[in-house]
């Protein structure tokens, strides 16, 4: 689990730096979902905060916002085509916005921009460059060693770099539409390697680099990449992560097409990474760049090209390849970037997410690059070599904005202030955080022990699917916060609270959260699966959905009566572990692998850390027993069928598990089961009047999970 950690995003603390992470009970974790809306509710009334600080910045005040979303929910058309028009159009748009929720009324779709035709990569870097920007400094780089210094990269460099990739990508054959797989450790190249693409036209899939052979392997095929770029490998804290040996497994793994090239990126000493490249397929990052032509002219797109693929869980079947296309995407990360952490000249922003995730690529890649930033890169864990890593790099680099994720947060909290002290912090502008609700504990804690009650959180809310953020704290000067409230949409986003009917309530209310018009990165399919597309997302005439069916819905929401959005978590078979959003079916399928399991059902339950831990219960077939030997083979199932983030944290031997007469396993008692140890009464399980065979509840309850 330690990799787990590691290598969730730059987010987590490993193990061993908080030893009592994991093996606290649910009935003392501190962070349930229904603590967390309780206790985030006990303060609405009673408690509004309002940074001491916030200068004045891209939104002067909140009457400004006011009357800017008005604006963009009025007229969408003549709000965006203002703000596109500062980007670089090869050809101009003709249309703003065309889209369809009803799928009543025709296929359901969303075009913005259409007519247009652009490149993000030549917005994010030569536009940049031909302004005189080119020696200012798009990348900072920390080593997972702290002290040893890594050349930092200007905006010049980094084009010159894309250029010449790009150059190599051409010549392994890659052209405008071609899916290329990106498996690398979270370097600065990574984000080149996706411009390199985006400069051809090519469609990156990034695979976050925690991932096993075999998921790899199934992204690669259900991509149909014949080209993957990837690196030897890459320190995390104490452990080496083999990203090459994981990548070649996985060119092993995959069926029905082949990997052709793999360009593979230099980061270790050749004596510790022992790599060995297979001649004809791979060719190191380096010489193939060496060899390469300077100069690469870009390939103006459409607007509704696609931009990229990435693979996220839902609450069934394998992982859908969400599609975001280029003109909208473009627009709204960069405008997102820009408002919801204030960037102003001179800033350095950073950001802990991985690039394998969408937060990485919206707000490392394309949203800070399109606005000119200066950012850090770090490749290494925030617990390395200890909890004051984080602190000493803000002081370092004189980072303004700092996004990271709640449970990374919750992990440096349990450190206690120790780590803080002889850090100043005092560049620190902004706060982010993103990924998963922020219980009120963290949110204080990252409020005033980080940001000295100066500045602003920014509680992000958005998804995969979404494409950049959604409702959030916009940082104003003088504007007040909830802790643990998302607060406001943004710009041309029109949230809606609906019931499980699909019917919008109105006024302060609790439901589901949906989305009632398109935004300028609203998903655009999943890829190769267009029916999946709109019945997943698009079930219920006019609402763009967070979540899947039956549940009709992924999060819960609640608007209070200032009209301020509240998070409330997850309704459906989606987890989110330390911020990594896990299907359980997903675990289930690795687990039934096993020769030994008859069934298996997945449940997430609370963790002090993690924000959710990985909860399985296990049917083994008849005559096989229970060991502990079994329970770490079905552990290693998981982590090489998905990846070591993907490890249960508790192993339930179940004799069978509650199911309906019509054979339906009732979730709801495993989670009740799950959240509670074996405290749970039968009373507190509700309604088990539908369950088949009653005593199976009972079963369970006198046997219990264990802790790994
Ligand atoms: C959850 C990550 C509460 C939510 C950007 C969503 C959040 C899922 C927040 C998407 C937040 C993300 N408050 N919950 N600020 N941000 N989530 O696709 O359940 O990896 O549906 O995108 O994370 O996860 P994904």
């Amino acid at each position: 689990l330690v990799v787990a950690t590691a290598l969730s995003a730059g987010l987590v603390l490993p193990r061993a730096a908080s030893p009592s992470a994991g093996l606290v009970r649910p009935a003392h974790a501190a962070t349930h979902r229904a603590a967390v809306v309780a206790e985030a509710a006990a303060v609405v009334a009673s408690e509004v905060v309002t940074p001491s600080e916030f200068p004045a910045g891209n939104l002067r005040s909140l009457a400004e916002y006011d009357e800017m979303y008005a604006r963009s929910v009025a007229d969408p058309s003549a709000f965006w085509a203002d703000i596109a028009d500062s980007f670089h159009w090869e050809r101009r748009f003709d249309e703003v916005v065309d889209a369809n929720f009803d799928s009543t009324k025709g296929k359901v779709f969303s075009s913005w921009f259409s007519g247009g035709t652009t490149n993000l990569c030549y917005n994010a870097l030569d536009r940049h460059v031909a302004a005189g920007k080119g020696d200012q400094v798009a990348f900072y780089h920390e080593s997972n060693e702290e002290g040893e210094e890594l050349p930092a990269w200007t905006y010049a460099q980094a084009l010159a770099e894309v250029q010449r990739l790009a150059n190599a990508l051409r010549g392994a054959g890659v052209k405008k539409g071609d899916r290329v797989t990106l498996f690398m450790p979270m370097v600065p190249q990574l984000a080149l390697a996706m411009l390199a693409c985006a400069r051809i036209g090519a469609v990156h899939t990034v695979v976050f680099g925690g991932f096993s052979a075999e998921a790899l392997a199934s992204r690669i095929e259900d991509a149909a990449s014949r080209v993957v770029i990837t690196a030897d490998g890459v320190m995390r804290g104490k452990k080496l992560v083999g990203l090459y040996e994981i990548a070649d497994k996985a060119a092993g793994l995959v069926r029905g097409l082949e990997v052709e090239t793999q360009i593979v990126l230099q980061r270790l000493p050749p004596d510790v990474s022992g790599v060995s490249l297979k001649p004809g397929r791979d060719v190191w990052w380096g010489d193939a760049t060496a060899a390469a032509d300077p100069e690469c002219k870009v390939e103006w797109v459409g607007a509704e090209d696609p931009l990229f693929i990435l693979y996220t869980s839902g609450s069934t079947g394998k992982p859908k390849g969400v599609l975001h296309s280029t003109g909208g995407y473009m627009v709204y990360a960069a405008t997102t970037t820009k408002y919801v952490f204030d960037l102003q000249p001179g800033d350095v922003y950073f950001c802990t997410a991985d690039c394998g995730w969408i937060t990485g690529h919206s707000y490392v890649t394309y949203g800070p690059l399109l606005n000119g930033a200066s950012q850090l890169v770090f490749e290494g864990v925030p617990s390395y070599p200890d909890a004051g890593r984080l602190w000493r790099m803000v002081d370092k680099y004189t980072i303004a904005q700092l996004y990271t994720a709640p449970t990374a947060i919750r992990a440096l909290m349990r450190e206690g202030t120790g780590p803080l002290q002889g850090t100043s912090r005092s560049s620190l502008k902004l706060l982010g955080s993103v990924g998963e609700p922020i219980n009120p504990e963290a949110w204080r804690w990252y409020y005033e022990e980080v940001g000295g009650s100066r500045c602003p959180i920014v509680d992000t809310w958005w998804q995969t699917e979404t494409g950049g953020v959604m409702i959030v704290p916009l940082p104003i000067q003088g504007a007040s916060m909830k802790p643990g409230c998302a607060m406001r949409p943004f710009f041309g986003v029109q949230p809606a609270v609906i019931n499980e009917q699909g019917e919008e309530k109105e006024g302060a209310c609790e439901g589901l959260l949906a989305i009632k018009a398109a935004w300028p990165s609203t998903i655009r399919d999943v890829f190769g699966d267009y029916e999946r597309y709109q019945q997943t997302y698009f079930p219920i005439p006019g609402f763009y959905l967070t979540g899947e069916p039956p549940r009709r819905g992924g999060d819960g929401c609640r608007r209070d009566e200032d009209g301020h959005y509240w998070i409330t978590g997850r309704v459906d078979d989606v987890i989110n572990v330390s911020g990594h959003r896990i299907g359980t079916a997903e675990v289930e399928s690795a687990v039934v692998l096993h020769p030994n399991v008859a069934e298996a059902a997945v449940v997430g339950y609370p963790h002090p850390v993690k924000g959710e831990g990985i909860y399985i219960y296990v049917t083994l077939n008849e005559g096989v027993h229970e060991s502990d030997e079994l329970r770490k083979a079905l552990v290693m199932q998981c982590r090489s069928e998905i990846g070591a983030f993907a490890a249960p944290d508790v192993v339930h031997w179940a004799p069978s598990l509650p199911k309906t007469r019509s054979g339906k396993i009732m979730r709801r008692i495993l989670r009740k089961i799950a959240a509670s140890g074996k405290e749970v009464t039968a009373d507190e399980l509700g309604d088990t009047s539908t369950l088949a065979d009653p005593p199976v509840v009972d079963q369970l309850i006198a046997s219990h999970g264990i802790w790994l």
